[in-house]
């Protein structure tokens, strides 16, 4: 098996980077070996596993002056690597502009790469820019998560148009692997009330697990940790753990 995973939403705070660091992990954990590509400038995948202005980083690999091969990082988790974002990404959506197949640059980087990996995540920005472009153009599915807040479903409708637009013309075959609730509370009528809705629109594409609201999952990355490892019997390593063998049993069904 071997899969690409884009995590895209353009909204910011909605669980990307938090589910990026935590599925992988758990993917990681479940002894599969997985690729977190972090392709958001703000890097926040990269310092949640304590890589912080590693050079090189993805910018180099996309604007083709190093191999893939060069980039890519072991973490403290043996299953999992890691291709780390810097500040340098802030630019690279204007460098890449003039570049021959701009949308195609990561994926041109990735071929090869199943050899390797059996689960490759990558952490988008919170835009639909040429990065995000790059990251859904590379993709085998795209993993969306929806925080349970007001306006959840806002938006929605620009991203599954933006997916369309790539599987027209750049990326026939991309699907979606599922919706994602995340920072769900039990206690609010509000995120049952979103979840409902969510599930309404997106039907069987919704995960059945739900990420609740967990205060470790927010406190791990300042000890540059998932949560696994921060605190293993917490409820957020519990929903994490849960959405990746969800995620693997779907993918070993098909
Ligand atoms: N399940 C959760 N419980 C508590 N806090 C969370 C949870 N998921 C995310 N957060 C926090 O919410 C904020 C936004 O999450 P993040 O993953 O960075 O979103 P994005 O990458 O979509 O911008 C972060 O501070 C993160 O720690
Ligand atoms: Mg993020």
């Amino acid at each position: 098996m071997f899969k690409v995973i884009a995590i895209a939403n353009q909204k910011g705070g909605v669980g990307k980077t938090t589910t990026s660091i935590n599925l992988s992990s758990s993917l990681a954990a479940a002894e599969k070996k997985t690729l977190l590509i972090d392709i958001d400038p703000q890097s926040n995948s990269s310092s949640g596993l304590s890589v912080t202005n590693h050079s090189p980083s993805v910018y180099e690999v996309l604007i083709g002056t190093i191999d893939i091969n060069d980039a890519i990082i072991n973490t403290y988790m043996p299953f999992l690597d890691m291709l780390p974002a810097n500040i340098n990404l802030v630019g690279a959506e204007i460098e890449m502009v003039d570049l021959e197949n701009r949308e195609g640059l990561l994926k041109k980087a990735l071929s090869g790469m199943q050899k390797d990996y059996d689960y490759i995540i990558i952490d988008c920005p919170p835009s639909l820019g040429l990065l995000t472009l790059n990251a859904l153009t590379s993709a085998d599915s795209v993993l969306i998560p929806v925080q349970c807040e007001y306006f959840a479903l806002e938006g929605l409708g620009q991203l599954l148009n933006t997916i369309n637009i790539v599987k027209q013309h750049f990326n026939k075959n991309l699907t979606i692997e599922g919706v994602l609730l995340t920072m769900f509370d039990t206690r609010l009528k509000l995120s049952h009330q979103v979840a409902e809705e969510v599930k309404k629109y997106f039907g069987e594409k919704v995960f059945d697990t739900i990420i609740h609201r967990n205060v470790r999952i927010s406190e791990s990355p300042s000890h540059g940790k998932p949560v696994i490892l921060y605190d293993a019997v917490s409820s957020g390593s519990k929903n994490y753990i849960s959405l990746a063998s969800e995620l693997l049993q779907r993918n070993s069904s098909v």
